[in-house]
Order: structure tokens, then C-alpha cells, then sequence
């Protein structure tokens, strides 16, 4: 009954509103009625926001045509580099050693036995610090005999500003790029410590980090080399106490107890890699450095292999 009152009220509201506007049959029933104009401010609004639209689409149809008719010259697929394409690198590891070859010197250099020795074990490694070269024909004589080719680019050296003298053999360095490893760009210096100043050295080698780190712009960097930090130069408690083992940001990969010696009569673990910066770190393979027994390796008796150093190389890997 409320309904039907309704419908009522509605019917006497349109029967108001006829006149003019809306045909009627037989008078009286409407079927429907226009709507009431809109304001004259909606036209404008709609007007504007018309223009809008257009304005946004033609704007871009002729700033950025390249959203419709696509981009030129058009790629070409064979070109896109292996990272470009996701395409993980030929070989995983990239091999990292470091060779103290006692007094490389002409006379050494010109023993072709123990050239080939050499070249044996650098052909093992991607990067090699090589350290007690003393003559630059000696190591080309050896660079010559390598022949090998590079993974990586050498972009930059930087040799250690050392204006206080704080290192008989200044730490020198080499920042690498390479598409073989996981970390694209990382530095490695090579270090030769003194034997009467073992400590001091290494103490400061934490300088030589912040330098290097900052002028070659990468935290990663690896040092590698004869620490002399075991044995007569350096006692156990002296190592733990030194600013590189007390600093964290640094990661010793060979141990105290390694032997990097080539006599059978001494038991030092001379020769060292020190890793930091948190991707190289994270890079290392696990349980890869290790030094490499030149006398097993090569078949060689201890006075042969003495004869080529009197340290073993040590090697390891990053992935
Ligand atoms: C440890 O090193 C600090 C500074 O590097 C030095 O002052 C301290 O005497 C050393 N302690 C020992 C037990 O060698
Ligand atoms: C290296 O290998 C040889 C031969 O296998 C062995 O006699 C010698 O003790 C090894 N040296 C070290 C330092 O392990």
C-alpha cells in the first residue's frame, strides 16, 4: 500500500513535466524522460579534461614515437654481451697465485729447466703476484715463456705512496676487471714484507688498504705475497695481536699451520692471501688456497725444487 502511494506521486511528478517535452500516448503514461541538462560548469570541465587527454596523447605520439612504431636501429641480438643476456661466464673460478721466486735474476732466468718449472706453475693461474723478481729481462724472459692469454683487464696499477718509509718493499697494486669472476672489478696487491720489521709492516698494511680502497674505488681487495709472518719473524701471540688479524674487515686464507717452504727442515707459513671487502670474501671458494708442494707437483727431488725457490707457490680460487 506504501508502494503503490508512491508509484502514485511519481506519476503526478511526470505528469507535471509533460508539457513540451515528452511524446505521450493516449495520455497520461510516460515511458521515460530526458534527463535535465547539466550545468553549463560540467561542459567546461569536460571540455578540459578532453583537452587533457589529447593533449597527453599527442604530446607523446610525437615526442616518443617510438612507444608505437618501436625502436632504431633495431638491436642486434649477436651483439648483447654474455651479461647482458644472463649467460653465467665460460669458466666459474678464476685461479689467484703468488710466487716468491727467491732472486729471479738474469742468471736464473737463463736456467731454461727451471724457466719451464716457473711457467709450469704460473700456466696454473689467472693472476699471479709474483714477488723477488729482480731484474725486468728476468721476468720477461719468464712472461715470454707464458704466453698465456688474459681473462681480465688491467685498467689501473698504484704503487703504495709509502712518504713515511714505512715499507722496504712498497705494496703495489693492480685493479682488475674481469667477466670470469662473480665480483666484476677487484684489486689485488702484492706484498713483500721485511724480515727485521715483520710486525710494523703488516700493521701497516691496514693503510694500505684505506689507500688503496679509496684511490681504486672498491672495497674488494686481495692481498697476496711472502708475509714472512710465522717462524723467527713473527711469533704466534705477535700475529694474533696485529692490527690486520684484530681488524674484521680482513679474512687470512692460509693458516699458521701451512708450510710454504720448500726446505724439509723449516715449517713456515711465509706466503699468504688476505681477502676483504664483502663480495670478494663471499666470492673465495671455500677451502681452495692452499699451497701447492712444488716437489709433488712437478716431480721434482727437494733440492730440485729448491733450486727453482725456496717457497712453494700457494694458490686459490674465487668464484
Ligand atoms: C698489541 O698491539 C698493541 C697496538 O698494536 C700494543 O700496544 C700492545 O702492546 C700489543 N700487545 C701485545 C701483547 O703484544
Ligand atoms: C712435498 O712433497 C714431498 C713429496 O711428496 C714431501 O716429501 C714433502 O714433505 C712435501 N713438503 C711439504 C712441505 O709438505
Amino acid at each position: 500500500m506504501y508502494l503503490l502511494s508512491k508509484l502514485r506521486t511519481a506519476s503526478a511528478v511526470l505528469k507535471a513535466r509533460i508539457p513540451g517535452k515528452v511524446a505521450v500516448r493516449h495520455g497520461g503514461w510516460v515511458y521515460r524522460r530526458p534527463a535535465d541538462d547539466p550545468p553549463k560548469y560540467i561542459y567546461r570541465v569536460a571540455d578540459f579534461m578532453g583537452f587533457l587527454m589529447w593533449y597527453w596523447i599527442l604530446y607523446h605520439v610525437w615526442h616518443e614515437p617510438e612507444h608505437l612504431v618501436g625502436h632504431f636501429p633495431y638491436p642486434d641480438p649477436s651483439k648483447w654481451t654474455d651479461a647482458e643476456l644472463g649467460i653465467p661466464p665460460d669458466q666459474s673460478t678464476l685461479t689467484i697465485g703468488s710466487f716468491d721466486i727467491d732472486h729471479l735474476n738474469n742468471q736464473k732466468a737463463s736456467n731454461a729447466k727451471i724457466v719451464s718449472q716457473i711457467v709450469k706453475v704460473l700456466r696454473g693461474f689467472d693472476i699471479a703476484v709474483i714477488l723477488d723478481v729482480r731484474t725486468a729481462d728476468a721476468i720477461n724472459v719468464v712472461l715470454q715463456a707464458l704466453n698465456k692469454n688474459d681473462k681480465l683487464s688491467a685498467p689501473q696499477v698504484r704503487a703504495f705512496p709509502d712518504v713515511n718509509n714505512k715499507f722496504e718493499c712498497d705494496p703495489y697494486a693492480v685493479l682488475f676487471h674481469t667477466t670470469h669472476s662473480v665480483v666484476s672489478s677487484f684489486v689485488v696487491v702484492g706484498v713483500h714484507l721485511r724480515p727485521k720489521k715483520t710486525l710494523e709492516e703488516m700493521n701497516n698494511l691496514v693503510k694500505v688498504y684505506d689507500d688503496m680502497a679509496a684511490a681504486l674505488h672498491t672495497q674488494n681487495v686481495l692481498f697476496a705475497g711472502d708475509f714472512k709472518a710465522d717462524c723467527t719473524h713473527m711469533t704466534e701471540a705477535q700475529f694474533k695481536n696485529s692490527s690486520l688479524v684484530t681488524d674484521h674487515r680482513f679474512t687470512f686464507l692460509i693458516d699458521m699451520n701451512v708450510d710454504t717452504t720448500a726446505s724439509d727442515n723449516t715449517n713456515c707459513a711465509y706466503d699468504r692471501f688476505v681477502v676483504a671487502g664483502r663480495e670478494l670474501t663471499a666470492a673465495v671458494v671455500q677451502g681452495s688456497a692452499r699451497v701447492i708442494n712444488l716437489s709433488k707437483a712437478l716431480h721434482l727431488t727437494t733440492d730440485e725444487a729448491e733450486a727453482v725457490s725456496d717457497h712453494y707457490p700457494i694458490e686459490m680460487k674465487i668464484h
